[in-house]
């Protein structure tokens, strides 16, 4: 094989949405603060569902619709920062439920940078002939490492997945990939893992929750996310305008605007659904990229461009 196409896709959302106004009850914040800072008005927020089910629901959907047999799918990645396991790995848990066997299984940990992480490996390994088919899944419960007293981050992280089959093929429809990471900037956004009885160690009881310097992030973002988009085009041959449609990691709908501002093309370009959905960390491009799916036409272009903790970023161009 000499490349890979998006041959299957998947979606899955806990039932229960809750709106700006039902969280102003929890904190001191209003539905005019979120909407008019960040663009976000619902969200998703698990209250039976976990990363695993919601990643299983929406891996059954994208190998449903990719046709693939179970069997010809060798390659399983999740990537998540709130898996429900450290072992095994959300992605072994996945193909047990799917039935998928001998698949190499792992996850990977890029925030919200994950799913253009995983699709990258995941296009390494076809390439090179050691998987044929994969399945890249982006599934967060992130309402479980969230502290529901700080209004600084509760109001915008949610829970979903999102799910892709890629499959090898003659012709590459994934063009380029760049991925990276500023690790100065590691503090920015924080969540440790939670604190275990050691018997030896000192070490004192955490709970884990998100921890983040926003308006650090929203610089970072505003000024990596253009730089990556404008290596890949560059790589590419292409103009920001030869692009039909972006999918940035939907974390705020501003940075999005200042970003086509940046590259000088029309915001309708930039397809939003944080208003119903969220930030969903590493769920956010592979679930946004369902939503649009309706509207794309064979052969349109696009970027996906993630970029979160790490800090890390990861920009894709691909074709439908
Ligand atoms: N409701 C009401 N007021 C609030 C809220 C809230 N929910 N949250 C903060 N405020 C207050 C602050 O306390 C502050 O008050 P003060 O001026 O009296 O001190 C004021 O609002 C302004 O706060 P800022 O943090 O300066 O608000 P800002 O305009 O920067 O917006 C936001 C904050 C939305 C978080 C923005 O900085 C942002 O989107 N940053 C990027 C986040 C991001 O992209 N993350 C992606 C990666 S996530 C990952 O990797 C898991």
């Amino acid at each position: 094989m000499i490349g890979m196409r998006i041959k299957g896709l998947g979606k899955a959302v806990p039932k229960r949405t809750v709106s700006n106004d039902e969280l102003s009850q929890l904190v001191d914040t209003s539905d005019e603060w979120i909407t008019s800072r960040t663009g976000i008005r619902s969200r998703h927020i698990a209250t039976t569902e976990t990363t695993t089910t919601l990643a299983i629901e929406a891996a059954r959907e994208a190998v449903v619709t990719s046709e693939l047999s179970k069997e010809a799918i060798d390659l399983v990645i999740v990537a998540t920062v709130s898996p429900d396991t450290m072992m095994p790995s959300t992605a072994c848990k996945v193909a047990e439920a799917l039935g998928i066997e001998k698949a190499t299984c792992f996850d990977v940990t890029a925030a919200c940078s994950g799913f253009v992480y995983a699709t990258q490996l995941a296009d390494s390994l076809i390439k090179t002939g050691i998987a044929h088919n994969a399945l890249v899944i982006g599934a967060e419960v992130l309402s479980k490492v969230v502290d529901w007293k700080d209004r600084g981050t509760c109001v915008l992280f949610a829970d979903g997945a999102g799910a892709v089959v890629y499959e090898g093929t003659e012709d590459n429809k994934i063009y380029h990939i760049v991925t990276g990471s500023r690790p100065d900037g590691a503090e920015q956004i924080t969540l440790e893992t939670a604190g275990f009885d050691h018997t030896f160690y000192e070490r004192e009881e955490v709970k884990p929750a998100i921890k983040m310097d926003g308006k650090g992030v929203y610089s970072f973002a505003t000024t990596t996310v253009p730089r990556s988009i404008e290596e890949v085009l560059s790589v590419a041959s292409y103009s920001a305008d030869d692009v039909d449609w972006y999918i940035l990691h939907q974390a705020n709908s501003r940075i999005m605007d200042r970003v086509a501002s940046h590259l000088k093309i029309s915001k309708e370009k930039f397809f939003k659904n944080l208003d119903e959905h969220g930030n969903t960390s590493a769920a956010s491009i592979p679930m946004a990229l369902y939503d649009l799916s309706p509207k794309l036409k064979a052969g349109d272009k696009l970027i996906a461009s993630g970029f979160g903790a790490g800090l890390t970023w990861g920009t894709m161009l691909f074709e439908w």
